[in-house]
């Protein structure tokens, strides 16, 4: 989808609703990413608010979609790892908005997430996703290799439990 940039994070009160609402509403429609539905809009503020002060903190970068100024993705390099692990980095809360799905968003996301990482000097990255309505496919279209599942280990937005996938890809010139 060519309107679609990924731009940086522009750290407004509008950019943290965008992303409140998009939590939200990705939870409700059974999106795996450790919140439950409904999901209240000052937990998902709280959740934004601490996540850009760790992107502040240089500990990860948020990296957002845009058509124009909605905010219509979002992904996460989380790059706060322990002091053996300088390497690596993980994947996390990779999303796109209803309406905007199956257009090549997450993928985007996921390729410029491997870029970010690339840049700073990471040569593995590792995710997981949920078993039951996760997003393997796509990271198995990107290249990550299934490590194996951990069964019954959250449970998805409405109820019941389901497995985790953990995933890893070696990056850059590793
Ligand atoms: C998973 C998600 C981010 C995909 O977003 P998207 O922008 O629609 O993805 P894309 O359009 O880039 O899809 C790329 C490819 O992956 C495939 N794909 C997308 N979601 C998939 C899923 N859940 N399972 C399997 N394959 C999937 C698409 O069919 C597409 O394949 P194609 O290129 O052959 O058509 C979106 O469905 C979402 O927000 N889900 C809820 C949250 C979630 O589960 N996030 C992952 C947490 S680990």
């Amino acid at each position: 989808m060519s309107s679609i940039e990924i731009r940086p994070l522009s750290n407004t009160d509008g950019t943290q609703k965008m992303l409140v609402d998009l939590l939200i509403g990705t939870v409700a429609a059974g999106g795996s990413v450790s919140f439950m539905h409904p999901l209240a809009p000052e937990i998902a503020a709280a959740f934004w608010s601490k996540s850009l002060q760790a992107a502040a903190r240089g500990e990860r970068v948020v990296l957002p979609a845009w058509n124009r100024e909605a905010l219509v993705g979002t992904v996460t390099l989380l790059l706060d790892c322990p002091p053996n692990q300088p390497h690596r980095a993980e994947i996390a809360k990779l999303m796109t908005r209803l309406d905007y799905r199956g257009k090549g968003i997450a993928t985007r996301l996921m390729e410029e997430a491997e870029a970010v990482a690339v840049e700073k000097g990471r040569t593995l990255l590792v995710l997981d996703t949920a078993k039951e309505e996760g997003a393997s496919g796509l990271y198995e279209k990107l290249g990550f290799a299934l490590a194996g599942e951990i069964p019954d280990y959250a449970l998805k937005p409405h109820g019941g439990l389901t497995g985790t996938l953990i995933y890893w890809k070696r990056i850059g010139s590793a």
